[in-house]
């Protein structure tokens, strides 16, 4: 298995613990969770902007409106930056970062994200 294959399934173990934990009314699991699968998803389009739609919903449901707004924004963009190969490494994604800068990714993450 290649190494895009096994980083995207881990993105897919990461959406479905925060799918999980958002469901069981865990946010800050469900945005741990979350923040993972953005450092994984972002060379897809549709994974990136997965992590950031469910972030915006995290955000909402803590009435956290820095959250929602730093997520529209990233919603309206991370698409076209996967599609452009703008690809910060290891960023999470959340608005607390800036969207554009690369960060050390999480040491069980790293390999995957070479
Ligand atoms: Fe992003």
């Amino acid at each position: 298995m290649s190494n895009r294959d096994l980083r995207r399934n881990a993105f897919a173990a990461e959406a479905a613990a925060a799918r999980v934990a958002y469901a069981r009314g865990d946010l800050d699991l469900a945005f741990h969770h979350l923040e993972r699968a953005h450092v994984l998803g972002q060379p897809w389009a549709g994974a990136h902007s997965w992590a950031h739609w469910m972030m915006l919903r995290v955000g909402w449901r803590r009435r956290d409106w820095r959250e929602v707004r730093g997520q529209v924004l990233r919603l309206a963009a991370g698409g076209l930056l996967s599609w452009m190969g703008r690809l910060p490494a290891g960023n999470t994604g959340g608005a607390d970062v800036p969207p554009e800068t690369p960060m050390p990714p999480p040491p069980d993450l790293a390999e995957l994200c070479r």
